[in-house]
């Protein structure tokens, strides 16, 4: 078992990040070392889903330190200020509609920024290769579009097909090959779509929530019947440190949901829901769907084969999907000041750049 003592987390205020930082300071858990959170806090970035954890911990467990992963000499006194043995990173443009509209930012963040990152921890632990290691952070959609059968296993040939899988597609080889080439101690997970507590209402089930709670259309891309396999977001920060704590070194793992849905059921299930919780008549927000233009090159299906994961490691699925949207639900129903943090200016011209053309 490997051990790890202090964690830089890169984009720990984002949706996942902030979902892993709270499951290792959680009481009980395994970890003991500090976590060390790096983040940009771009309009994805979000402090407030950890004050109770910096108020908390901070100064002793948890310390964070606002700053771009492209930033070569501030990773570097990072990693030496604070001894940095592991590094977890999440940091990345992660939208794909955003990724359509402006590419830019995802060459510099995810595939510059991550080859800064990989370059400042092979400076800093040289030919380490004991008590090291770089966990790298990916997405199922490097393997781009499965028909109606089949499924995405670690050997799956890469084939992106959005500005965003092909800036993941670049980070994922850069890391590989800085294994392969220089011997850096990595592991690589591939994860399926998640959904759970903080995440950005840009993405599908958050965005269909507060949509549905103050009355506006509810946008279906193209004919609803895209496929995603979706997995809660707490079954990923937990398969990520079985993979850290244990994965073969220079291996990647896919982790999944197994539990694939159409957008337009889902929908279905979610409105029912979020009805039943509110007392909004379901009707009149079946009323609000909406079928829009489709997503350029949308993928049509994903399904992850988490077999391997599985197999090595001592993990699976703890929470199913019916518990999952509803802890979901409930949890945007808890935060109204979360979410009206999140939806600021800046949010509302993205809603407008994005939906007014469709
Ligand atoms: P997110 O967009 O919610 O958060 C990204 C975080 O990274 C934000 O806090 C942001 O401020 C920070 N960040 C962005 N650019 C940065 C930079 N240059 N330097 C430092 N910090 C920066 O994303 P997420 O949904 O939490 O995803 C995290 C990781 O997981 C990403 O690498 C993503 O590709 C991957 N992933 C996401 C999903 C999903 O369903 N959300 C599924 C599989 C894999
Ligand atoms: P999204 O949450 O953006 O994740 P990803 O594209 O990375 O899988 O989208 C999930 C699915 O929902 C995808 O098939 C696109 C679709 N979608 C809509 O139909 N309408 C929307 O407004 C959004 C944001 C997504």
């Amino acid at each position: 078992m490997r051990s790890c003592k202090n964690l830089l987390v890169s984009g720990g205020a984002g949706f996942i990040g902030v979902n892993f930082i709270r499951l290792l300071l959680s009481p009980g858990h395994a970890f003991s070392g500090r976590i060390i959170n790096l983040d940009a806090l771009t309009y994805a970035g979000n402090l407030m889903s950890l004050e109770d954890i910096a108020a908390r911990h901070a100064g002793r467990r948890y310390f964070f330190e606002l700053g771009d992963i492209g930033n070569f000499e501030q990773l570097l006194s990072i990693f030496t200020c604070y001894e940095i043995d592991t590094v977890v990173h999440f940091a990345a443009e992660s939208h794909v509609d955003r990724s359509i509209a402006g590419p830019e930012a995802f060459i510099r963040t995810n595939v510059l920024g991550t080859f800064r990152l990989l370059e400042a921890a092979r400076q800093y632990w040289g030919s380490k290769q004991e008590g090291v290691l770089f966990h790298h952070i990916s997405t199922d959609e490097v393997y781009g579009s499965l028909g109606e059968t089949g499924y995405f296993t670690e050997k799956s040939p890469y084939d992106p097909r959005s500005p965003y899988s092909a800036s993941k597609a670049s980070s994922d080889h850069l890391v590989m090959a800085y294994h392969h080439t220089y011997g850096l101690p990595v592991t690589l997970s591939n994860c399926s779509n998640n959904y759970g507590p903080y995440q950005f209402p840009e993405k599908l089930i958050p965005l269909m929530i507060l949509r549905m709670l103050s009355g506006k259309a509810l946008p279906v891309y193209g004919d609803g019947k895209n496929i995603r396999d979706w997995l809660y977001v707490e079954d990923h920060a937990s398969a990520l440190w079985a993979i850290i704590t244990g994965g073969r070194t220079g291996e990647k793992y896919n982790i999944g949901g197994e539990n694939e849905w159409d957008n337009i059921s889902l929908l279905h299930s979610l409105i029912a829901l979020v009805s039943g919780k509110t007392g909004i008549d379901a009707a009149a927000i079946e009323a609000t769907i909406t079928f829009v233009k489709d997503r350029p090159g949308h993928d049509r299906r994903y399904a992850i084969d988490c077999s391997k994961l599985k197999g090595e490691l001592p993990w699976k699925q703890s929470v199913d999907f019916e518990t999952g949207l509803a802890k979901t639900v409930d949890w945007y129903l808890a935060h109204p000041q979360w979410i009206a943090q999140i939806q600021r200016e800046k949010y509302q011209q993205w809603l407008k750049k994005n939906y007014d053309a469709r």
